[in-house]
């Protein structure tokens, strides 16, 4: 089968998927026998472009030229002046009207609508379209109802990169470690949040290493979603609702952001050979699921204080293994375009060994 992918969504996320997937093409080929195109590109502010089989000319089969495109966005911000194919179509009609079969969904996480996301995602499984998505909002709003449709229309929704950019976290839970029953899943989900508690520790405010962390492009201006926890929030519900089978929603999960830390807070943990750290927290308790996000003073040899910086790390509870942890990048522009390949791969693979018989339901859902 040859993917035609779209991909909806052309900021960080969305050029470094283009970029991987430009980069070793053919070394994809080769290796796993994945054989695809890029079809159509669609972003608001960057441009769109569809590279239409019947309307370019050729009569010849074939994708968007991706070198040519990812020059055209470094040298003018934009993918407009491409030569070739239909231009100006939005995401929705993008995702619907185009010949792509694969739909990388990479626009903005809203936390509180999920939306573009949703409907993009709705539009494409409806129209029995793979979904390969980083966007956080659909999966810790709509799970439930996205995977059922994704079963309903015998494809794909896969969103490794919801949780710690291409770092193995869903694949880990659920492919992995199944078999094995999951306790509890606690980590430190958010780069700049951890960054901002390892600089403290070096005697600079909060407010130092804040301005610090936007200048080196950790932070964004407005940072309330990562301080607060909000960002954290999202990737606990799709662990909670994913990996641990619950129902939970973003009024169910305790949140403390960091913002209350002080100075004084981080030295006093010091002293005691402890660190601070923001920590998601999945358990089951009383046959239910909790979960929070909040500050936690941690001692020094718990595997999650040996985090520093911007990376991220998730402690897997189990009866089989005890504790199971994973350290590694949960953001970035390859890190995260990562995901969208591994996805990809994920999907070409189970629909290799299984072509015909096949149900998907049995792998989007846990
Ligand atoms: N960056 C990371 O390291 C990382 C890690 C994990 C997950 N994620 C998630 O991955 C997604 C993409 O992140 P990103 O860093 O690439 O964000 P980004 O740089 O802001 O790119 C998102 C792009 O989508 C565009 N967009 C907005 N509305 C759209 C619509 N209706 N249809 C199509 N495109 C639309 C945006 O345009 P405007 O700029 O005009 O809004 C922007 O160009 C987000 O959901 C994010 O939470 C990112």
């Amino acid at each position: 089968m040859k993917y035609k992918i779209a991909i909806i969504g052309f900021g960080t996320v969305g050029q470094g998927f283009a970029e991987i997937l430009e980069e070793k093409g053919v070394w994809l080929k080769e290796r796993y026998g994945l054989d695809f195109d890029v079809v159509a590109i669609s972003d608001p502010v960057k441009g769109s472009v569809y590279a239409d089989p019947s309307r370019h000319g050729t009569g010849r089969e074939h994708g968007l030229d991706l070198k040519k495109i990812l020059s055209l966005i470094k040298e003018t911000g934009k993918i407009d002046s491409y030569s070739e194919g239909i231009k100006g179509w939005d995401s929705v009609r993008t995702i619907t009207d185009t010949n792509s079969n694969v739909i990388a969904e990479a626009s903005p996480t809203n936390i509180e609508t999920g939306e573009p996301g949703i409907t993009h995602i709705r539009s494409a499984l409806n129209n029995k379209k793979h979904v390969i998505t980083t966007n956080k909002g659909p999966v810790a709003l709509a799970y439930r109802e996205l995977a059922k449709l994704a079963s309903e229309n015998e494809v794909f929704f896969r969103f490794e990169g919801t949780v710690i950019s291409g770092t193995p976290a869903l694949n880990l839970g659920l492919e992995a470690l199944a078999g094995i029953k999951i306790q509890e899943i606690r980590g430190i989900l958010n780069g700049t949040t951890n960054y901002i508690l390892t600089e403290m520790e070096s005697g600079k405010t909060y407010e130092e290493v804040l301005r610090e962390a936007q200048r080196l492009g950790y932070a964004e201006a407005k940072p309330d979603a990562d301080v607060e926890g909000w960002d954290a929030l999202a990737k606990v519900l799709i662990l909670a609702n994913v990996v641990m089978g619950g129902n939970l929603r973003v009024q169910d999960i305790e949140r403390t952001g960091i913002t209350g830390i002080t100075l004084q807070d981080i030295q006093e943990a010091k002293s005691e050979n402890k660190r601070y750290k923001l920590i998601g927290k999945v358990r089951k308790e009383n046959g239910g699921i909790k979960a929070s996000v909040r500050p936690e003073k941690l001692n020094i040899g718990d595997s999650l204080a040996q985090v520093n910086g911007v990376l991220n790390a998730l402690t897997f509870v189990t009866d089989e293994l005890r504790e199971v942890t994973i350290v590694g990048p949960g953001a970035g522009r390859r890190e995260t375009g990562f995901s969208l390949l591994s996805d990809l791969l994920n999907i070409h693979q189970l629909l290799e060994k299984s072509s015909s018989t096949i149900d998907p339901s049995r792998i989007v859902t846990c």
